[in-house]
């Protein structure tokens, strides 16, 4: 790794290690949007999606199966293809002196690796030893909404209630709501196989495992990530995480308690300035963020920012902003921009 942990200073040797997963796919069409750099494109999956082709800037490149010799002479690799398959090829990535941007929950508690949301903590990028870790997708939409008030006056307590999309859970469980919905609609009872149970006309508790304090991994993730980024180990925080028959784009239901009152319309100043936050705010139509505003979109959406009526230091507000985009992959792309933009 270079001088101060910046990338080369010249185009990149990249690898997609995932590249046909739904975060895979919008890391590729964002490296594209972005004009990010690139002297070599490398797409990696399993066996199963072996010669396939993806397009990039016009060209096809072939997606090959992912092996020990696939990481030499790489800069950089974004790892969206799960926990197991990013601890398996980590110190061969490392080894072939590339740094891994990695998406999964393989190493986000790890204190030796950076946990990085560009627009809360973009300093502690520079301070990875080869591996960065992309945060949780509600977390990352989280903290970017936080992080402008608690610069004001700072965060006691957080309750928050998320509404999190067929996407969460991969492009399968995405393409399992299309259909079982269309099961749905033709009258037949529908059977889920990637997750649990059926989205379809339906909702239900987040599905990842429970701890021994009956919160499910998801849930946890929120408390000890947000605790990470934020730099405030000791922040009161409780989630319900609650999946919902959306495609794409996550909400979330924000009680923040705060030191002091927080005028309202400081904060509705404060987040309508904030880098990667929009305001969608129409109390007159009662007009607020929905998933569609979203989706497909790189901001997060803020709306219904009001005086919590139980109590005098807390805020409630709504937000949406798309999970595959700045939950994941839009997030792993700015903090290699991070590292590329020289001062
Ligand atoms: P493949 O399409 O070959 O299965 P998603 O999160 O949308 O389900 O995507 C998961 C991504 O991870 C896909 O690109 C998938 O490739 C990839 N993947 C899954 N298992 C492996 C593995 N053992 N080795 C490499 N890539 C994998």
């Amino acid at each position: 790794m270079s001088l101060n942990n910046f990338l080369p200073d010249r185009p990149l040797n990249i690898a997609l290690l995932g590249a046909t997963g739904a975060v895979g796919k919008e890391l590729l069409q964002l490296l594209e949007d972005r004009s990010f750099p690139i002297n070599e494109l490398r797409l990696l999956a399993s066996e199963r999606s072996a010669g396939k082709f993806q397009s990039f800037h016009g060209s096809q490149i072939k997606v090959e199966a992912v092996d020990s010799e696939k990481f030499e002479g790489l800069d950089l690799v974004f790892a969206s293809a799960g926990g197991s398959v990013s601890k398996k090829w980590k110190e061969r990535i490392n080894n072939s002196g590339a740094l891994l941007i990695d998406n999964s929950s393989a190493f986000r508690m790890d204190p030796d690796v950076p946990l990085i949301v560009p627009e809360v903590n973009p300093g502690k990028a520079f301070t990875h030893k080869g591996l960065i870790a992309n945060p949780n997708c509600t977390t990352i939409l989280l903290t970017v909404v936080l992080k402008p008030l608690s610069s004001l006056i700072p965060i006691e307590r957080v309750v928050v209630s998320t509404y999190q999309s067929a996407s969460g859970a991969g492009a399968q469980a995405m393409q399992e709501l299309q259909d079982l919905t269309q099961e749905v609609l033709n009258g037949k009872k529908p059977k889920s196989s990637v997750l649990p149970y059926s989205l379809a006309f339906n909702l239900f508790l987040h599905n990842s495992p429970l701890d021994l304090n009956s919160y499910c991994e998801e849930e946890m993730k929120m408390v000890n990530e947000t605790r990470k980024i934020m730099d405030c180990p000791d922040l009161s925080l409780t989630a319900t995480c609650v999946r919902v028959p959306v495609l794409r784009a996550h909400s979330e239901a924000l009680n923040i308690q705060f030191e002091k009152p927080f005028p309202i319309e400081v904060a509705r100043e404060l987040l309508l300035n904030a880098p990667g936050v929009e305001l969608i705010e129409d109390f007159q139509k009662n007009r607020f963020p929905m998933p569609t505003d979203v989706a497909g979109k790189d901001s997060i959406a803020v709306g219904r920012i009001r005086q919590d009526i139980s109590h005098p230091n807390c805020l409630e507000l709504w937000l949406c902003g798309d999970q595959i985009r700045k939950g994941a992959a839009l997030n792993a792309i700015q903090i290699a921009e991070l590292l590329i933009t020289r001062p």
